[in-house]
């Protein structure tokens, strides 16, 4: 048995069975021992767990890291770091940066900045070049450093005789596509949800078919190539409602949705702040219900942050002009929590924030080592790897701007209380996130 360096005590496990109070003994990066009360070695660090739920480290699939090129709204290590402190272990940097990770230079760059930070950096490659939509980005050459997600984020694939052939490649090579589902002459000059708010405001609207027209399109390409898609960000009930079809008909799809379609709606943009403004827009009411009976029935497998920083300076100008976006690691788990602890059990809950992302991230044992990634999503059980969480659901998060590790501010959630805090959060063995205070 490996030398117990950490442990945790007092807390309760959460395993895909249900919950159970034990102590977890770290050592050499993995859990060496789970049991109700062990005697620490002398010289182990020993963290108070009491009260908390022990859960395996959080796997966001959606996490804009802006480096390369926007150095100035993230970096790898800030928003890592950012990730950290939510309780996430790994992420999956999307490929809209500048340039874009449409080649195996720049996924290798990137990669590289992840082995220091302090948390897991899978990186997912774009499907064309340049984002562009035009030509295949190589997506052989990407797969060979252990990419298994492509998607244009950001953007959806316009064209769908070039996303059937990008599907037959990505089934021929084991990869898999990721929509962002938005037909861009619907959406065109859109900045918010078409609908009653959106007239009230004057302000240009994205009405729900310019998502839905795209999911419904790209689950008869499935049907087509037998390739699997994921579908991002999903926002309206209409889109949830073709999910859940397809997959009642056993389609190979799967899905995610963001925390702030699970919590806000469209007449959150009645004062005009930009910070409102993201993409897809928020919704009206019945799609953030529709958004969340889809996490809770399984026909949604994920909640995905979409962190989106971006730079002050960018973001302060008016509401049509902004960028969209808004953060996301630091506060999805406390949101996911309130929103969700009323229906589902902690296992569920860490199923969707940890498991389910991190077996369509290709981030489980079965497929991270061949990426040299550690493994992610538990099971929390002797000779897993020790990437954890530690969240205690009655403590209370209080959202600070000063205490985001973001280089961006643009949270909507500022100086709102959420029930649920993160303590604790270990990567590989190591204590990342003391008493909420990240370590390096
Ligand atoms: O709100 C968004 N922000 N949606 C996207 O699809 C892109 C993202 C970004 O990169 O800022």
């Amino acid at each position: 048995m490996a030398e117990v360096t950490l442990y945790l005590r007092g807390g309760t496990v959460v395993t895909p069975e249900g919950t159970r109070r034990l102590d977890v003994a770290v050592g050499d990066g993995t859990v060496v021992a789970l049991a109700e009360s062990i005697d620490p070695p002398t010289g182990a660090l020993v963290l108070d767990a009491r009260g908390c739920l022990i859960g395996p480290g959080l796997v966001d699939l959606h996490t804009h890291l802006r480096q390369p090129g926007r150095e100035e709204a993230e970096t790898v290590e800030s928003g890592a770091r950012a990730a950290a402190l939510g309780g996430y272990t790994a992420v999956l940097a999307m490929p809209n940066t500048e340039p874009a990770i449409d080649s195996a230079g720049v996924a290798r760059d990137v990669l590289a900045l992840g082995r220091t930070a302090p948390a897991e950096v899978a990186v997912a490659g774009a499907i064309t070049v340049g984002r562009a939509g035009r030509a295949l980005a190589p997506l052989g050459e990407l797969a060979e450093l252990g990419v298994r997600i492509f998607t244009d984020d950001g953007a959806g694939v316009q064209d769908g005789a070039l996303m059937r052939r990008a599907l037959d490649y990505a089934k021929g090579i084991g990869v898999t596509l990721a929509q962002h589902c938005e037909d861009e002459n619907l959406a065109a000059g859109g900045a918010m949800h078409e609908g009653g708010w959106s007239s009230r405001l004057g302000l240009p609207g994205i009405p729900a078919a310019a998502e839905e027209s795209m999911v419904a399109r790209d689950i008869q390409l499935v049907r087509l190539t037998g390739a699997p898609v994921h579908f991002l960000h999903l926002s309206t009930a209409g889109s949830v409602e073709l999910v859940r079809l397809a997959k009642a008909e056993g389609l190979p799809v799967t899905a995610e949705a963001a925390p702030h379609h699970m919590l806000l709606t469209h007449a959150e943009v009645e004062g005009y702040d930009p910070v409102f403004k993201v993409n897809p827009p928020l919704r009206a009411e019945t799609d953030v219900a529709a958004v969340i009976a889809g996490l809770c029935d399984g026909t949604i497998d994920a909640v995905a942050t979409d962190h989106a920083p971006h730079a002050p300076e960018a973001k302060d100008v008016p509401f049509d002009q902004a960028p969209p976006g808004m953060l996301g690691l630091q506060t999805a788990l406390p949101l996911a929590w309130q929103v969700l602890s009323p229906t589902l059990r902690p296992e569920r809950i860490f199923a969707l924030m940890s498991a389910q992302p991190a077996a369509i991230a290709g981030l489980t044992l079965s497929d991270a080592r061949r990426a040299g990634h550690s493994a992610h999503g538990g099971p929390v059980e002797v000779g897993a790897a020790a990437n954890l969480c530690v969240f205690d659901p009655l403590a209370s998060t209080v959202v600070e701007v000063a205490r985001l590790a973001s280089r961006s501010r643009n949270t909507p959630f500022a100086g709102r209380t959420f029930t649920g805090a993160v303590r604790h959060t270990i990567l590989r063995g190591e204590p990342v996130v003391i008493d909420a205070v990240a370590q390096r």
